[in-house]
């Protein structure tokens, strides 16, 4: 039988380290390896297969759209995407939208969109606000912004025009703003950074400040949109609106597609811009297009809702259950388990040996993201595996 993971060893540029699992299937919460050892995926692609997998609602969009046109150029309109387009633009509170094929992507259209507006509507502002400890992707430009040095250092030298500050302060915000300054970029909760939740008043004072100053607010919602914590959009549950957003990952439930959205304001790409190949093509927005009707249409936002605050009374409880939980913080179905010690790796590692899929988000922090369909049934279940093996870390069990 071929040996999978040696083969990966020999063949593959190593960027990350895997956990020892070859997935062959996937319905539902449930995925199966390749000796069909069965698991429940907390992790979810991460948090992207937003149906769960191979839902009959993607499966059955691919394979007609398949059949019918999987690619066209955007040098043509193609239907699909337009109907996307149409969609997303009801929904939110943007008002134009152009597709990519990845979060790094749609990251790298908002930052593209936001210097042309600092060039031609704010005499040359070309500063871009980021927060430290973000994530926007792993492109040259988006691992700047990320300001996470162990992504970007080694690709030095990098561009300019970044300015980091500590997320979920506005004072920081407030003295790094100049008259070069175009954007501040954020995600409404840090997911790869660890699920860090501002403060209530932070994201409304940052869109005071970009109002006062006239500069524009960005948000990456690639992790958090697309009903993720709790609302169709985070930014809704804040009150606030963004200038600019982006989405990714839950957008067509594991089929490749992004998509950069913005007022009409600061929607100033004119032709010749930007582009791109597979960008919005007919099979990824089909997908797309089906998968966030379905989410409407089933009301998963507010099922999702309900499912954190579920999730937040059951995790704080492992708080005072576990000396190795410290806390939990998240919403929605996107959620980290603080724990004592940096034993997260050893966390994952015995979830996925007794069938559950959980994330290292950090050393000290194992992230539930969880497909937004997933049942009350699941959760308890894959709560009781994990709560299995914090018992067993406060017994000495786990190194
Ligand atoms: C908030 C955020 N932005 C951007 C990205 C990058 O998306 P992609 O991996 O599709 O390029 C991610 C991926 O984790 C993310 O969480």
């Amino acid at each position: 039988m071929t040996d999978w993971v040696e083969l990966e060893s020999r063949l593959f540029m190593t960027t990350g380290k895997r956990m020892p699992a070859v997935i062959v299937r996937g319905e539902g919460t449930r995925v199966w390896d390749v000796d069909g050892k069965a698991y429940l995926d907390f992790f979810g692609g991460p948090a992207t297969v937003s149906l769960g997998h191979c839902h009959p609602v993607v499966a059955e969009a691919v394979a007609d759209q398949a059949r019918t046109l999987v690619h066209v150029s955007n040098a043509v309109y193609s239907i699909p995407q337009l109907q996307l387009a149409e969609l997303l633009i009801e929904l939110s509170c943007l008002d134009r939208v152009y597709f990519n094929n990845s979060g790094a992507e749609a990251n790298e259209a908002a930052l593209k969109l936001a210097r042309k507006w600092g060039h031609e509507r704010k005499d040359g502002a070309f500063e871009i606000i980021c927060a430290l400890d973000a994530f926007h992707g792993r492109t040259i430009a988006t691992v700047t912004a990320g300001g996470t040095p162990r992504y970007s250092e080694p690709f030095a030298p990098l561009p300019p025009g970044f300015v980091h500050v500590p997320f979920n302060d506005i004072e920081a915000i407030k003295q790094a703003t100049n008259a070069k300054t175009c954007a501040i970029m954020l995600e409404p909760i840090q997911g790869e950074g660890g699920v860090i939740v501002p403060d209530d008043g932070y994201l409304p004072a940052v869109r005071r400040w970009c109002d006062e100053q006239n500069v524009l607010l960005i948000l990456d919602e690639v992790q958090t949109g697309i009903g993720r914590c709790g609302a169709l959009f985070a930014y809704e549950l804040w009150g606030i609106e963004p200038d600019v957003m982006t989405l990714a990952k839950g957008i067509a439930s594991g089929v490749p597609l992004a998509a950069v959205l913005a007022k009409e304001h600061c929607s100033v790409f004119t032709p010749g811009d930007h582009g791109s190949t597979y960008g919005g093509n007919p099979l990824a927005t089909r997908a797309g297009y089906e998968v966030v009707k379905y989410i409407i249409e089933q009301d998963l936002p507010a099922k999702v809702a309900e499912d954190g605050r579920y999730l937040e009374q059951r995790l704080h409880s492992m708080e005072d259950r576990f000396d190795a939980v410290s806390g939990a913080r998240g919403k929605g179905l996107l959620w980290a388990v603080a724990l004592s010690r940096e034993s997260s790796a050893e966390v994952v590692q015995r979830c996925l040996e007794r069938g559950l899929i959980v994330n290292n988000v950090r050393p000290d922090a194992v992230r539930l993201c969880p497909p937004l369909t997933v049942t009350r049934e699941e959760l308890d279940e894959g709560l009781a595996i994990l709560e299995g093996v914090l018992a067993e870390l406060d017994s000495g069990g786990v190194k």
